[in-house]
C-alpha cells in the first residue's frame, strides 16, 4: 500500500506564522510521497470553550488557508473531522485502551488545564489524545507531519497502536511523526522563550494580519544583548527565532541564513526578515481572499468528506471486528 500522510489543524483562534512554517507551508509537497489526508480538527476545537459562530468562521478560514497554501484538491483529501463520523466511533472504542495515568502526563493537557478551574476542565480536553490517535489510526497513516508540540501525542498514538496490535494481531498501521528540520517550534516575538501560539496577540504573527502590522511586529520583536546576528538559542533566543523564521521561509539552512547577516546590525536584519515574511504573506493572503470569495472550499470539503468516509469506514470495520463488535451490514 502507498504511504498515507495525515495531519490536522484545530480551528481555534487565528492561525499563526508558527502553524504556517511548522506545517501548512509544506503540505502540498507531500503528494509526491503518498496519499494525503488533511483535515480541520473541528471536534478538537470544542475541547476549549468557543462560540459557535467563531468555530464556523474559523473552520471556513482554515479550509481556505489549506487551499491557499497550495494544496491541489484533486490530489489531496481535505475534509472536516466532524463530517466523518468514524472519528467519533473509533474514539469511543479507543478510549478503553488509553489510561488515565498516561493521559494526565500529556504536556498539552497539563499546560491548558493549569490555567483553568477544575470544574471547568472538560472531559474532552483530558481525552484529547484519544481522538487524535483515532484520527491517525483511521487512515492507516504512516507519516504525520506536525510541529514539535504534537510529538508527544503521536508517541502516545504509537503506544496505542502497539497495544492494540499485540492484543488483536497486526490490524493497525504504525504512524511516525515528522517535524521540519528548521521551524518545528517558532517562538513568540514578544517572549522568545515561549512558543508562538494562537492566544498571544502581541507575540504572534497571525496569517490574517495586515502586512503593515506584520512588519511592525517583526521590527519590534524582542532581541537580545550584543549585536551579532548569530544562532544561539540559549543566549540569543530572539535572534535565533528570527533566523529560524527567515531560513524556514527561504528554505535554506540556519548556517546559510547566518552567513547572509555576518556584518549586519539587528535593525537591518529585522528589516530583511520582515521583507521575507511580508512577501510570502502577500501572496498567501491574496489566494486566501480569492478562495474565500469564490467559496471554492465548499465543493472541496464535500468531496473530501465522501473520500474520507470511505477510507475511514474500512478501518473502523476492521477494528470493530477485531474487538468483537458485530458488523451486521
Ligand atoms: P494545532 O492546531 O495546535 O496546530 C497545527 C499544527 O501547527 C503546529 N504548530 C507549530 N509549529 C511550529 N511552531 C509553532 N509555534 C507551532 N504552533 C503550532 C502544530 O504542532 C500542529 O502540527 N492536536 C493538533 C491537531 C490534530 C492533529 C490530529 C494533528 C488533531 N488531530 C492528528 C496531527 C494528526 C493541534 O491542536 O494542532
Amino acid at each position: 500500500m502507498a504511504e498515507r500522510i495525515l495531519t490536522g489543524i484545530k480551528p481555534t483562534g487565528q492561525l499563526t506564522l508558527g502553524n504556517y512554517i511548522g506545517v501548512l507551508k509544506h503540505l502540498h509537497k507531500e503528494v509526491d510521497r503518498g496519499e494525503c489526508f488533511y483535515f480541520i480538527a473541528d471536534l478538537h476545537a470544542l475541547t476549549l470553550p468557543i462560540e459557535p459562530e467563531v468555530l464556523r468562521q474559523n473552520s471556513i478560514d482554515l479550509a481556505c488557508f489549506y487551499l491557499a497554501a497550495g494544496l491541489d484538491p484533486k490530489k489531496v483529501t481535505l475534509f472536516l473531522q466532524s463530517s466523518v463520523s468514524a472519528h467519533a466511533e473509533l474514539n469511543a472504542i479507543m478510549q478503553n485502551y488509553l489510561y488515565m495515568g498516561e493521559l494526565s502526563r500529556m504536556t498539552q493537557f497539563k499546560d491548558k488545564s493549569a490555567k483553568m478551574k477544575e470544574n471547568a476542565i472538560g472531559l474532552g480536553l483530558f481525552a484529547y489524545p484519544v481522538l487524535m490517535a483515532s484520527d491517525i489510526i483511521l487512515y492507516d497513516a504512516s507519516i504525520v507531519p506536525v510541529g514539535e508540540d504534537q510529538i508527544q501525542h503521536v508517541e502516545l498514538t504509537r503506544d496505542l497502536v502497539n497495544r492494540i496490535n499485540n492484543r488483536y494481531g497486526d490490524i493497525l498501521t504504525m504512524p511516525k511523526a515528522e517535524m521540519r528540520k528548521v521551524g518545528a517550534r517558532i517562538m513568540s516575538l514578544s517572549d522568545p522563550t515561549k512558543k508562538m501560539s494562537k492566544s498571544d496577540p502581541k507575540g504572534d504573527i497571525f496569517l490574517k494580519d495586515d502586512l503593515a502590522v506584520i512588519r511592525k511586529k517583526i521590527m519590534s520583536a524582542v532581541t537580545d544583548s550584543g549585536s551579532e546576528v548569530k544562532y544561539d538559542v540559549e543566549n540569543k533566543p530572539g535572534i535565533s527565532n528570527l533566523l529560524t523564521i527567515y531560513a524556514a521561509l527561504k528554505e535554506i539552512s540556519i548556517e546559510e541564513a547566518e552567513k547572509e547577516f555576518v556584518n549586519s546590525r539587528y535593525g537591518d536584519f529585522k528589516k530583511a526578515v520582515a521583507d521575507v515574511v511580508c512577501a510570502e504573506m502577500e501572496v498567501f493572503q491574496k489566494k486566501y481572499r480569492e478562495i474565500l470569495e469564490s467559496k471554492a472550499y465548499e465543493e472541496v470539503l464535500k468531496e473530501g468528506a465522501i473520500k474520507a468516509n470511505k477510507i475511514a469506514n474500512i478501518t473502523l470495520k476492521r477494528v470493530k471486528k477485531a474487538v468483537g463488535l458485530l458488523n451486521i451490514d
